[in-house]
């Protein structure tokens, strides 16, 4: 599906973890196939690499051992938002399985993953990890110059985008910047973090924290989802390495650079999401007898699974009129599966599932349909629509994706969202039902209060939330950021280019 046309100056060179697809061999005839990723990035960024025919530079989601070197074409019949990229316009990072296990699994799952989340005392810090992230992040520095020269030796004049993403890549700019300048290539450096940025008290605990700033700072622009995670970083900035800030206008100044912070919210293809509803097979019959809770989440210690399923069985226990006609349907695609903590949490759910569908299953109905796998994206709009309340509860989380396709698929009888404020989105959906995951007895009587609101109230609040999603979807989030990134090389070329005193 195209989005609507985005107007980039620059041809853009999108640098990533991954590639928006992982490389696999079909298991019937060998062939090299592309598997669509879940994740907030990918089903984000993919389309606009597509439309605006750029580069993507990230790992294929196997090693060199493996002995894959091509990339595959896309399916005839892929309808995946990756679709429309084609293998020239992929640059596959080949990584040594041991630095690439050290990197990704040691460093940016079992640290930065939990510390950004603010949960410390699940982040490990250790040494050879760290060294192993900064090999990396030269690699893909270094393929990304290489991607630049190739752009410019088709169209000299151009001044390519490179846009970093996430936490996998935060000291992949300053060698960018330090090898195009050796050769005079000129280019723009933007960073978006798809996670939260956490405050000083979580940041000073990484052992590293100046090298980290400093790497990001090599940006000309960095990007937020929202306010707050902007402020923290600038507060980060000014604390730890003494930069001039402008909290006002958002402005970090760093190596005789001025550095612009941003709050980009990203958001969803909107209209995507409506029309797949609309053609998406039926899951509820008749809301009046069954009335389903939905779940969708990447298995992951961050979303609060556990917290979930718990208040729902404090719902059974409390409102015994729910059994029978109520089912929690939870989807959790398998996610980063090496790490023990994954694990951990995966044999904790399983349990917990079991021991409430053991005390409250009837002949005819169980409360809890598990899904562990990932759902195709019609599976998914249908289960979208015909919920009657979405439960999206993370402990933390950077934006949360969900609980916008969620209501931009309600395009029949409205349901209800349930958001956590501790997710990005709860900055900005302010129509959603808010619930602490925390707090049990109050989640379950907010659960309650959603199967049973009245229609009238359901329609109020979903016509907000679907009109604002609506406005603010992912074409707007790239066009802002866009902007951004337009006004800061103007600003950068100028003579002011630093802050005033
Ligand atoms: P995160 O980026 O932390 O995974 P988000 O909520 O921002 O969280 O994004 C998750 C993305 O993954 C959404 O686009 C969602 O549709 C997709 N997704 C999540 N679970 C599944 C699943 N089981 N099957 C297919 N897609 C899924
Ligand atoms: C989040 C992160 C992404 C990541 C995705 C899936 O959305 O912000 O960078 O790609 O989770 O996680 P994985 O570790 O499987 O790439």
């Amino acid at each position: 599906m195209p989005l609507h046309p985005i107007h980039s100056t620059s041809p853009m060179i999108v640098v990533a973890n991954r590639l928006p697809f992982i490389i696999s061999k079909d298991p019937e005839n060998g062939k090299l196939i592309r598997k669509q990723c879940a994740g907030g990035l990918v089903t984000a960024v993919a389309p606009v690499v597509v439309e605006t025919g750029g580069l993507w530079v990230g790992w294929p989601g196997v090693h060199l051992e493996d002995g894959i070197v091509e990339i595959p074409e896309s399916d005839p019949e892929d309808k995946s938002p990756t679709a429309g990229l084609k293998s020239s316009q992929v640059v596959p990072v080949d990584l040594h399985k041991q630095v690439f296990d050290d990197y990704y699994n040691g460093c940016c799952n079992a640290c930065f993953w939990p510390l950004f989340h603010s949960m410390p005392d699940r982040a490990v810090f250790q040494g050879d990890k760290w060294e192993a992230y900064k090999t990396v992040n030269q690699e893909f520095a270094a393929l990304t110059v290489e991607a630049v020269r190739r752009l410019k030796k088709k169209s000299p004049n151009d001044v390519p985008l490179i846009w970093l993403h996430d936490y996998h890549l935060m000291l992949a700019a300053n060698h960018i910047r330090a090898a195009c300048e050796l050769e005079g290539l000129e280019i723009k450096l933007a960073f978006f973090l798809h996670i939260p940025f956490p405050s000083w008290d979580i940041v000073r605990l990484f052992p590293w924290d100046d090298e980290l700033l400093q790497g990001i700072l090599g940006c000309d622009s960095i990007g937020f989802h929202i306010e707050d995670y902007c402020l923290n970083f600038i507060d980060c900035c000014k604390r730890r390495l003494g930069c001039r800030v402008d909290r006002e206008y958002r402005l970090v100044e760093h190596n005789m650079r001025t550095v612009s912070v941003n709050h980009l919210p990203i958001s969803i293809p909107y209209d995507r999401f409506v029309k797949l509803a609309e053609s998406a097979p039926v899951v509820v019959k008749n809301r009046a007898k069954e009335q389903l809770l939905l779940g969708v989440d990447r298995l992951d210690y961050t979303k609060g699974l556990v917290h979930r399923i718990k208040a729902f069985e404090r719902l059974l226990e409390k409102y015994p009129e729910h059994r029978n006609n109520v089912t929690f349907l939870q989807v959790a695609v398998p996610s980063r599966t090496d790490v023990k903590e994954y694990q951990e949490l995966k044999e904790e759910l399983d349990q917990l599932i079991g021991s409430v569908n053991g005390k409250f299953s009837t002949a005819n109905w169980s409360p809890i349909r598990y899904i562990y796998g990932c759902v195709s994206q019609d599976q998914l709009a249908a289960f979208y629509r015909d919920a009657s309340v979405c439960v999206v509860t993370p402990l933390r989380d950077g934006m949360n994706l969900v609980a916008k396709e969620f209501v931009a698929c309600q395009t029949r009888e409205p349901g209800v969202l349930l958001l956590s404020p501790f997710a990005g989105a709860g900055n900005s959906m302010h129509e959603a039902l808010l619930v602490n995951p925390y707090e049990t007895n109050e989640f379950a009587e907010i659960l309650n209060r959603a199967l049973t609101m009245p229609k009238d109230e359901r329609e109020l609040r979903m016509r907000q939330l679907r009109r604002r999603e609506k406005h603010l979807d992912v074409n707007f989030w790239l066009r802002s950021f866009l902007k951004s990134v337009d006004c800061l090389a103007d600003s950068n070329r100028s003579a002011s280019r630093i802050l005033p005193l």
